[in-house]
């Protein structure tokens, strides 16, 4: 979700002309004189790094999972750089993924610092910024109890299928904005689960405000967005100083995120007896009491809850249809499998997905071929440790190179093709597990995100027909994937032809 690579940017503004530059030198030579020595070992391999700058100039910003699986045929499965003295270590392998961050999880489930995002706006209240350590530990045990385990889903598979049959409808009479429907019956999805808030259609202000939320959180985490996140220093800058427009906004979107977290929190009823049919907030200040630390805890957490799942789930439900248009034959097998399984027409439950293996393997081969989280989210080193001969210290950024997985041939064969039979058989490739992150910071939300989307994937296919559009002339228009190539990475919108089931 955040990069390892803040370079510099266009953010920066006048400041380069009042010597930042400069400050950049001397903060680094600081820095440098007062970092232990290093460790008689060698870090991984890879490029070699200018002084001062180290490599900058190395790393696009723009897909640099590229690049590094180039690197990854040059330098072998585990490689790093340096940007500004930060170690980053970049893993291409799953092997040495599980090894590294599961087996050693102790070690590695801290996060990278992140100014912009995290200390200025506001953003280190939320799991995903929490360093690890007590906080982390009570955010995690809400989620255990809350959204991780598969029975604590049983709650909510009404709303479930109350959504996904909305959604569907939706489309049914009109598809022409099906990104958007998509991503407004997830944000519908997450409010009515953790919130059990209805949002009141397209102009309810707290929707508003929420969308807004989560486009500035993913312009933040864009690589190099803020020159900060690699000069910590920065912040330090006075507000009105040149070039600190930077802390103006922040100042703006810290405001909003506590207006906007708070607003969807404090909404919900404290008492059992108000609380309705309950939601994931009043069943956790049910059970954990309302002592304001509590509150504070449950508020944070449940917002990371709220804002990390559209994001990641409208991805992968976007790329299905995409991936239905794009292949009529998975398309048409999958129908299939859902009408000799259920019966023709008859719209299915959240308990019918374990009975649907084809789709399910659409599904795994859909977040595999889309790739939502080309980097997933970086860990941090919390000592210094040493891997197959390699020194990683204290503090390095590590990041799994996802997207160079998924499309390794030795781990999937024909990468580039979309094929859900890979997942099945008595041989199957490895599932897509590790898409979700590893050791103490695997996804919470994967159990609701696979129950969910094998649903509405499943009831989509039910209730409407999904084929390529054409143009005037009648010619067709093939669809291609072509992705938003960001932190969370999305199909951009393609033609397809969507219509009530006859
Ligand atoms: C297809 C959908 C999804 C994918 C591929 C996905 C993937 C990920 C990944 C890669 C991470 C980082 C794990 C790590 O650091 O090793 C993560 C973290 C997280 N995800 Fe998801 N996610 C998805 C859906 C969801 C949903 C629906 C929710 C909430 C309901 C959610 C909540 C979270 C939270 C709270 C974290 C932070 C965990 C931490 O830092 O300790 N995710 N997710």
């Amino acid at each position: 979700m955040f990069s390892s690579q803040s370079l510099p940017s266009a953010h920066i503004g006048q400041a380069a002309l009042i010597g930042i530059p400069s400050c950049a030198a001397i903060y680094f030579v600081i820095s440098r004189f007062l970092r232990p020595p290093s460790s008689t070992f060698p870090c991984p391999p890879g490029p070699k790094p200018l002084p001062l700058i180290g490599n900058v100039l190395d790393v696009p910003l723009s897909s640099p999972w590229l690049v590094y699986t180039q690197w990854a045929k040059r330098y072998g499965e585990i490689t790093s750089f340096a940007i500004f003295g930060q170690r980053v270590v970049v893993i291409n392998s799953l092997d040495v993924a599980r090894d590294v961050l599961n087996n050693r999880s102790g070690i590695y489930s801290d996060r990278p610092r992140l100014v912009m995002g995290g200390e200025l706006c506001g953003w280190d209240r939320t799991t995903v910024l929490v360093p690890y350590g007590p906080k982390l530990k009570g955010h995690r045990l809400i989620f255990s109890r809350g959204i991780s385990a598969k029975r604590s889903l049983d709650k909510y598979h009404s709303v479930m299928e109350h959504v996904a049959q909305t959604f569907a409808s939706g489309l049914a009479s009109d598809s022409n904005d099906l990104i958007g429907q998509i991503h407004r019956s997830i944000a519908d999805l997450q409010l009515a689960v953790i919130y059990d808030y209805t949002a009141q259609g397209r102009a309810d202000p707290l929707v508003d405000d929420t969308e807004r939320v989560l486009r500035y959180f993913t312009m933040i985490l864009e690589p190099g967005a803020y020159l900060v996140d690699t000069l910590s220093f920065l912040k330090y800058l006075p507000n009105w100083f040149p070039g600190a427009g930077f802390k103006r906004t922040a100042i703006e979107w810290r405001a909003l995120l506590a207006e906007t977290s708070g607003a969807l929190f404090n909404r919900v009823p404290r008492t059992k007896a108000d609380a309705g049919r309950g939601c994931l907030v009043s069943d956790s200040l049910e059970e954990n009491g309302t002592l304001p630390e509590v509150e504070e805890l449950v508020r944070w957490s449940s917002f990371t809850l709220f804002a990390a799942g559209i994001d990641t789930i409208s991805s992968v439900l976007t790329c299905f249809f995409l991936a239905m248009t794009m292949f009529p034959d998975v398309y048409k097998k999958a129908r299939e499998e859902l009408s000799l399984t259920l019966g023709d027409g008859v719209l299915p439950s959240v308990d019918d997905g374990s009975r649907l293996p084809y789709l399910n393997a659409v599904i795994q081969e859909t977040i595999r071929w889309g790739v939502v989280g080309p980097l997933g989210v970086p860990h941090a080193a919390l000592e210094d440790d040493v891997y197959k001969g390699y020194s990683i210290p204290k503090g390095a950024v590590v990041v799994v190179n996802v997207w160079g997985i998924c499309h390794d041939p030795e781990v999937y064969s024909n990468p580039d093709q979309f094929l859900p039979e890979r997942f099945m058989g008595e041989t199957p490739e490895p599932d897509l597990e590790f898409m979700f992150g590893f050791g103490r910071r695997k996804c919470p939300g994967m159990n609701y995100s696979l129950q969910y989307l094998s649903l509405v994937c499943a009831t989509s296919l039910v209730m409407l027909d999904i084929s390529k559009a054409t143009d005037d002339s009648g010619a067709v228009l093939e669809p291609k994937l072509e992705r938003t190539e960001r932190v969370i990475n999305t199909p951009k919108p393609f033609p397809c032809k969507i219509r009530k089931r006859r």
